[in-house]
């Protein structure tokens, strides 16, 4: 349905020429979530920009239902970009006007009568869950209710595609996760597609069923869960997109981490988990394998289609020589770990 073809950008910067989008194709079916990721400066939102004509594209074509956009005027193009909603982290609602009347905004501009844009705009307050609040002003609202308005403001022109540019990244996990349940259930009753930008994979696990990564320009792979987790165990840039970061030390360790073995303190063991290597199974490793008492410090485990990444920071508890056996087992199974210090 969405056809992106040989797509390039560039953008002139103070020391030179920067291909912010190389050569870009993407298909996109309808009803689709493609979750898009990359490294900061990869070029995704130049990418979602591109796609509704923000940023107009150097080179190739942006077929949607047949009609290149690049090729429309003006004003076919203004027609077009209706059908495109778009939903950002900055959340720019009109703070003199109520709930109500931010969402009617986008009608009352293509002048439909007032009938039409109450029983469009209550039956969006209906769907994202705010009709209690249709005549609140946003400076009322929570930002997750204030996304929930722009979301509705951007449906109200019945688009047949939604770009999302880190449209969760202001909020607090719980209104994330309500985001993204609604984004997934105007997806499932609207038939909608929609394209989203985000740095956590948490999101893309929980609502996307296509990935496009995307580096340096350049969409160095897509497909689903299951596809993308296949590539990466034979990409190298892939497989560190999809681990989080290193974990943080809980504060009482800060305090009292010594960097050198000394009698007594225990060594802080910090295990990757990168798809090949399960969290069950590290597990058996210290219950059963190698029997060393120990405690889990942290855990922050991402399950990705079939495969699991993320850290295990865990204080071992055995004598030397058994906390060792287990080092020297990681090691020579390439087990990505690292002590971090003892204590
Ligand atoms: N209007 C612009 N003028 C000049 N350079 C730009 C412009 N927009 C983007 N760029 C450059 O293009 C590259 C891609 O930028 P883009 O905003 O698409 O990255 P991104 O993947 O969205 O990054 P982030 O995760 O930080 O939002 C960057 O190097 C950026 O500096
Ligand atoms: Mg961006």
């Amino acid at each position: 349905m969405v056809e992106i073809k040989n797509i390039s950008k560039s953008f002139q910067q103070k020391d030179g020429v920067i291909k912010a989008l190389d050569d870009v194709n993407l298909s996109i079916s309808k009803g689709d979530i493609v979750g898009i990721i990359g490294t900061s400066g990869a070029g995704k939102s130049t990418l979602i920009r591109c796609l509704n004509l923000l940023e107009k594209p150097d080179e190739g074509e942006i077929i949607i239902n047949g009609n290149d956009l690049t090729k429309l005027d003006a004003r076919d193009l203004q027609n077009e970009r209706k059908k495109i909603g778009m939903i950002f982290q900055h959340i720019n609602l009109f703070s003199s006007k109520t709930v109500y009347e931010n969402i009617a905004l986008p009608l009352r501009f293509a002048g439909e009568s007032r009938h039409e844009i109450k029983r469009k705009v209550l039956d969006l307050l209906d769907l994202v869950g705010l009709k209690d609040k249709a005549n609140e002003y946003p400076s009322s609202l929570s930002g997750g209710q204030k996304q929930r308005v722009a979301i509705a403001r951007s449906l109200v022109t019945e688009p047949y595609f939604l770009l999302c540019d880190e449209a969760t990244s202001a909020l607090d996990p719980i209104n994330t996760n309500s985001i993204l349940q609604l984004l997934g259930e105007i997806n499932q009753k609207l038939g909608l597609t929609i394209l989203l930008i985000t740095h956590e994979m948490d999101v893309v696990k929980s609502i996307c069923n296509q990935i496009a990564i995307i580096e340096k320009g350049k969409i160095i792979s897509h497909g689903s869960l299951d596809e993308i987790y296949d590539e990466s165990q034979k990409n190298e840039s892939i497989n560190s997109l999809l681990h989080s970061n290193s974990l943080n030390m809980p504060l009482e360790f800060t305090r009292k981490i010594k960097n050198e073995f000394t009698e007594g303190l225990h060594p802080l063991l910090e295990i990757q988990l990168n798809g090949n290597v399960k969290f069950e199974a590290i597990l058996k490793l210290l219950l059963n394998t190698f029997k060393i008492p120990h405690t889990i410090l942290k855990a922050d485990v991402e399950y990705f289609g079939k495969a699991n990444f993320g850290q295990i920071l865990i204080q071992l508890k055995g004598n030397v020589t058994e906390n060792d056996s287990l080092i020297h087992y990681l090691s020579s199974n390439n087990v990505n770990h690292s002590i971090k210090g003892y204590a």
